[in-house]
């Protein structure tokens, strides 16, 4: 058997949405099928990775291997994040974080008919901590862009300070939220690749396969 490219490394990988509370029975959240993350969970698990999985609430199971850590706010996926982090060799930040959570969450149900405004208050940027950690993992986020992918995703990567940024144009047909499909342009130190468009599994081993051997 060909030894496995990652079999001696650590990977952390955040998927799926976050919810944030508004009330004991309510929360915002948002589109994210988790569907990339589990693929790209499963893929590094090929490869020979320890995996942990933070997943956001999700209907997929956990990939074979995979270690699965269940949360539901920004900030238990980032204290999950904080507790897994340390001796990793690789982040993926593939979850679709809330930017923004309520700033105050009653302990008793909201009641009433009458208009109200919603105080947000900014949550933290997983990736972006991580990628500042000295000495920390090599780092990989995603950017779902409108327009201006590019351009878009190489301002993300040096704003968040990642090694690589996987970018993708979720008005694509085949590329957005939830399908089973996805097309995504590597953006790193040395590459600037456009990866062929497949399957989210396929993408997923495209990535980890240009990934691997800066991990080596
Ligand atoms: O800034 P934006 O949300 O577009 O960045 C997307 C990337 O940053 C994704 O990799 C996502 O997982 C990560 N992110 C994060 N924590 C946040 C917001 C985004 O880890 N609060």
């Amino acid at each position: 058997l060909a030894p496995k490219p990652l079999a001696d490394k650590r990977v952390v990988v955040t998927a799926g949405p976050t919810r944030e509370p508004l009330d004991p029975v309510r929360f915002v959240s948002n589109h994210s099928s988790g569907k990339m993350g589990y693929a790209l969970a499963g893929a590094a698990a090929e490869l020979g990775a320890a995996v942990t999985l933070v997943s956001g609430p999700t209907e997929l199971s956990a990939p074979t291997g995979v270690e699965r850590i269940a949360v539901e706010t920004a900030e238990e996926m980032l204290a999950a994040v904080r507790a897994r982090i340390g001796g990793s060799d690789l982040f993926i930040g593939c979850a679709a974080v809330s930017d923004h959570r309520p700033e105050e969450v009653p302990t008793h149900k909201r009641k009433g008919k009458e208009p109200f405004a919603l105080a947000l208050t900014p949550n933290p940027d997983i990736l972006a901590e991580v990628a500042g950690l000295d000495p920390g993992p090599l780092t990989l986020g995603f950017a779902a862009e409108t327009h201006e992918v590019l351009a878009h995703g190489r301002e993300k990567r040096a704003a968040k300070g990642v090694d690589w940024i996987a970018v993708n144009d979720v008005t694509e047909a085949g590329a957005g939220f939830g399908g089973d499909t996805n097309r995504v342009t590597l953006l790193g130190p040395e590459v600037e690749e456009s990866l062929p468009f497949g399957t989210k599994r396929e993408v997923a081993r495209a990535l980890l396969a240009r990934l691997a051997p800066r991990l080596a």
